[in-house]
């Protein structure tokens, strides 16, 4: 080791990586194979980079000192963002300061076989006629005999002829309309398959499809390995200002398509050569990333993207491995923060053909919106934030196991965790719960003030008062006691917690009103609500109603959770050139809203920053709705 390294030494894992004095503790984790859970990219804002440093120097940085509590500082807690090595040092990094590898994802399994008659590469089995003196037509002529008209480059007429004899003249023959791809060896591993790809600013999911019958082969999910980056799309944008930066950000989400579609095969017993045909659906961000686009101009105004229509192209100029003549179909964005993921999701749900009217939401931490008035199809988007995916909340944690994701409150409060884990913290599903059971309490109340113990309404159970306290001056209510968590620390949800609750809330309420105003339509008119993305999957609809994050006014009955509705849509492109067309269309016809250009937009978000007023719906009801969406 040479005198200007040192020494950082990971715990538990026991990792020793030597780095130059002055480099950053998150830097020498990377190094050391630690993936740290950094949604603001390492900003200093998001205070998730958490590490205790227990061997070494401890001086703190302002924005530590901001971000860390009295309790935290005493026990040698830093950023590891913020901290530079300039001495040896020992460093415990918790699991809730990880990236989750058991991160909940959805990634919807698809019942029964697509229709593969109008796919962009098909497979026809063929036994031909072996060659005699009576039978003398060329090798081609005979394959065209089975096929009709056929299309060989002269790679593929050199490699005929042996093909042929080597598997007796039999074979599975992929075609692209009517060009001749490959002549496989009859077998039973699948001879064309069909990959699709939501890719998500938080997580990928993909889908493997067999195009000889359409049948779903297999699935896989993972993290975005972006987030380390920033966890939303400005962050990204914002780190992707150079070149390099760039490249290092189309690498790793194509080095992760490729790592998935090799788990992808292997699941499928297929071979990576026998992908054919490939198909992407992003964000308007995620898809710039992915084709190593400069997507600055979508990160300021008038936001812009460079590219808005479908892109086709061989996947090898992605880097993507599979078959050497595979294709690669991106989907066509709507607008700068309307994306390909959006166009899928309309192109699966069959939204412009459903009962009007109707209202497509994707909430993630930036939220499309897109409504139906008559076939009348007008879209818009709003900054909701990263409130609901954990991040910007004291205890809040993205939805891996030992994550809050349901919460209860009646004599006592009850919380249920993922995998039934002991808690690490909040995730998004379970901060709604908690602020919608604290709304209907009048523990917080519709300005989202969180009372005291001296303001609080007469006939709450005791059980529940106690559990408001102060923190650090920070007035909070307990979730979960320090015996009861994994880190031996209190989770509670804090003023600012309701406040960030409150924010990413009123964007979405406002983008609503906005968006059936625009179109002429009252909430309780839509006949149809269809709430996509894998976070409205694990959300209570009562609960998210009540808060005002769905309009109130509906009749729970009409609103439709429908999953990740980007990988359906992906499948489909992946499997039909007419879903190709239509997702095309689609994108063209939709009219895009800039709700910044609406007039009253301040007013109706300053408005929307309330909670709307409980209804008058008796408590049994509320409880009725628990019990029936899911059980603590
Ligand atoms: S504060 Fe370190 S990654 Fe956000």
């Amino acid at each position: 080791m040479g005198n200007d390294l040192l020494r950082v030494r990971f715990l538990p894992s026991g990792a020793t990586v030597s780095v130059a004095r002055g480099t950053s503790l998150s830097d020498a984790a990377a190094l050391a194979g630690i993936s740290l859970d950094m949604p603001c990219g390492g900003q200093g804002n998001c205070g998730k980079c958490k590490v205790q440093v227990t061997g070494g120097a401890t001086l703190w940085t302002n924005t530590e000192r901001s971000l860390l509590n009295h309790e935290e500082l005493q026990r040698g807690f830093h950023l590891a963002c913020q901290m530079r090595v300039f001495a040896p040092l020992i460093v415990e990094v918790p699991t809730t300061s990880l990236l989750a590898s058991t991160y909940k994802i959805l990634a919807d399994a698809h019942s029964g076989a697509f229709d593969v008659s109008d796919a962009p590469v098909r497979v026809r089995s063929v036994v031909l006629e072996m060659p005699s003196l009576s039978d003398d037509a060329s090798d081609l002529e005979r394959l065209e005999r089975e096929l009709g008209p056929l299309e060989l480059d002269l790679g593929m007429m050199r490699a005929l002829p042996a093909l042929l004899r080597e598997q007796d003249f039999r074979g599975t023959a992929v075609l692209a309309d009517r060009r001749l791809l490959a002549f496989s060896p009859p077998g039973d591993a699948p001879a064309c398959v069909a990959a699709a790809f939501d890719i998500g600013t938080t997580t990928l999911a993909a889908s493997l499809i067999d195009l000889a019958d359409g049948r779903e082969l297999a699935r896989a999910a993972r993290l975005n390995p972006q987030t380390k980056f920033g966890d939303d799309v400005l962050a990204r944008i914002s780190y992707a200002s150079t070149p390099d930066k760039r490249e290092r950000l189309r690498h790793d989400i194509v080095d992760s398509i490729n790592e998935m579609l090799q788990d992808l095969a292997e699941h499928a017993d297929a071979r990576i050569d026998s992908v054919y045909a490939i198909a992407c659906a992003g964000n308007t961000t995620m898809q710039h990333l992915l084709l190593g686009i400069d997507p600055v101009s979508i990160g300021v105004s008038p936001f812009v993207p460079a590219v808005s229509a479908a892109v086709h192209l061989p996947a090898s100029e992605i880097g993507i491995h599979s078959h050497a003549k595979s294709h690669c179909y991106v989907f066509p964005a709507i607008a700068g923060y309307v994306g390909g993921d959006t166009v899928a999701g309309l192109a699966a749900t069959r939204f412009a053909e459903a009962e009007t009217p109707s209202l497509f939401i994707d909430i993630g931490t930036n939220g499309e919106l897109v409504a139906n008035a008559d076939g009348r199809l007008v879209a818009t988007s709003c900054a909701a934030g990263p409130a609901f995916e954990g991040t910007r909340i004291a205890h809040g944690v993205r939805a891996a196991a030992g994550a809050i994701e349901a919460v209860h409150i009646e004599d006592d409060l009850v919380y249920k965790t993922i995998g039934g884990a002991q808690p690490i913290g909040i995730c998004g599903s379970g901060l709604i719960d908690i602020v919608a059971e604290l709304l209907r309490l009048g523990i917080v109340c519709q300005s989202g003030v969180l009372l005291g113990p001296n303001e609080l309404p007469e006939g709450l159970p005791g059980a529940v008062v106690r559990r408001i306290h102060y923190f650090d001056d920070q007035l909070g209510f307990v979730i979960a006691d320090a015996d009861e968590t994994q880190t031996g620390q209190v989770i509670a949800l804090y003023q600012n917690d309701v406040r960030q609750v409150q924010l990413a809330t009123a964007a979405v309420r406002s983008a609503i009103a906005i968006l059936l105003d625009r179109i002429g339509v009252r909430a309780a008119e839509l006949r149809r609500v269809l709430v996509a993305g894998a976070f409205g999957n694990y959300i209570r609809c009562s609960n998210a109603q009540r808060m005002g994050l769905l309009p109130g006014d509906v009749d729970p009955e009409r609103i439709a959770f429908v999953g990740n509705t980007s990988l359906a849509g992906a499948r489909l492109a992946a499997t039909s050139l007419k879903a190709r067309r239509e997702a095309e269309e689609l994108a063209k016809r939709t009219e895009h809203l800039d709700l910044s250009l609406d007039p009253a937009f301040q007013e109706i978000y300053v408005d929307a920053l309330f909670f709307p007023e409980l209804t008058s719906k008796p408590l049994s009801a509320w409880r009725e709705d628990f019990s029936r969406e899911q059980p603590v």
